[in-house]
């Protein structure tokens, strides 16, 4: 399978200082790769590079065999690129179907109406709450709108920030399985997590950070045998066995 997201040793950070050295990762078209690492790592900073809201330091980025190097979001959204952001950022005083429409801004109103019936199919909770403002939804119904919200601009790339983060472990499950759903639909994935247990079931290949580097890739297979999760995590991350516990 060709590569459909290169990154070649991207650098990017903030006010010129880099936080992310040399970063070389693929993503191969059709699949969920998983970008694992602790607090601080650098994961989210790689995200808003490869989303053009930090514009790189050095290296290269390939779309789809297209050179993509310093395009801004919005050019981005429209080649197909969409991305959510740690933390549900939600406008808190729109509806959820005024939410879900910012999304399609690059889209037509035909299209729009299209894509929302798909994306409520995947999401049936948010149907019944279209009218209801954004603010009063549980933080998992929040998590599917902004999810829903990238997928309105109908993306070939999904660009996801930890989006279990602070969820219970139920709707942790239900934002997974909905993942799950969306890889089989055949929408490649590329998904920040911290939740290494639960990524490692859903995922085809993963990641690793450290200190703005990549220390290493690993297929899911084999990261799901037996113990081999514990070790991999203790050698690339530093974890010990308690990570497992922990997600
Ligand atoms: N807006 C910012 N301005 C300056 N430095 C930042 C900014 N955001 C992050 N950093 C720094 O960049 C480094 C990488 O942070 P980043 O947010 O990418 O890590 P992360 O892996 O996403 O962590 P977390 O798991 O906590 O979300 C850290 O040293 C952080 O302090
Ligand atoms: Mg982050």
């Amino acid at each position: 399978m060709p590569d459909f997201l290169r990154a070649q040793a991207l650098s990017g950070g903030y006010d010129g200082k880099p936080a992310i050295h040399h970063v070389t990762l693929d993503v191969e078209k059709g699949s969920l790769t998983a970008l694992l690492g602790a607090n601080g790592a650098g994961k989210s900073t790689l995200m808003k590079v490869i989303a053009g809201l930090l514009p790189p330091l050095s290296g290269r980025l390939l779309f789809d065999e297209r050179e993509i190097t310093g395009w801004e979001a919005p050019r981005l959204v429209r080649e197909g690129i969409a991305y959510v952001p740690e933390g549900r950022a939600i406008a808190r005083s729109l509806t959820v179907k005024e939410n879900l429409l910012l999304g399609g801004v690059t889209r037509s109103g035909g299209e729009n109406k299209a894509q929302l019936d798909k994306v409520l199919a995947l999401f049936p909770e948010l149907s019944e709450r279209l009218a209801s403002p954004s603010w009063q939804l549980s933080g998992g119904q929040q998590q599917m709108m902004v999810i829903g919200r990238a997928l309105m601009s109908r993306p070939r790339l999904l660009l996801l920030d930890e989006p279990s983060l602070g969820l219970a472990p139920l709707l942790v499950k239900r934002v997974f399985d909905r993942l799950e759903e969306l890889r089989r639909s055949g929408l490649t994935i590329l998904l920040v997590e911290q939740n290494y247990w639960m990524t490692m079931k859903v995922a085809d290949r993963a990641y690793f950070m450290r200190n703005g580097r990549i220390v290493g890739r690993q297929e899911a297979a084999d990261m799901r045998a037996a113990d081999s999760l514990d070790h991999i995590l203790s050698v690339y991350l530093g974890k010990s066995s308690e990570a497992k516990e922990l997600s």
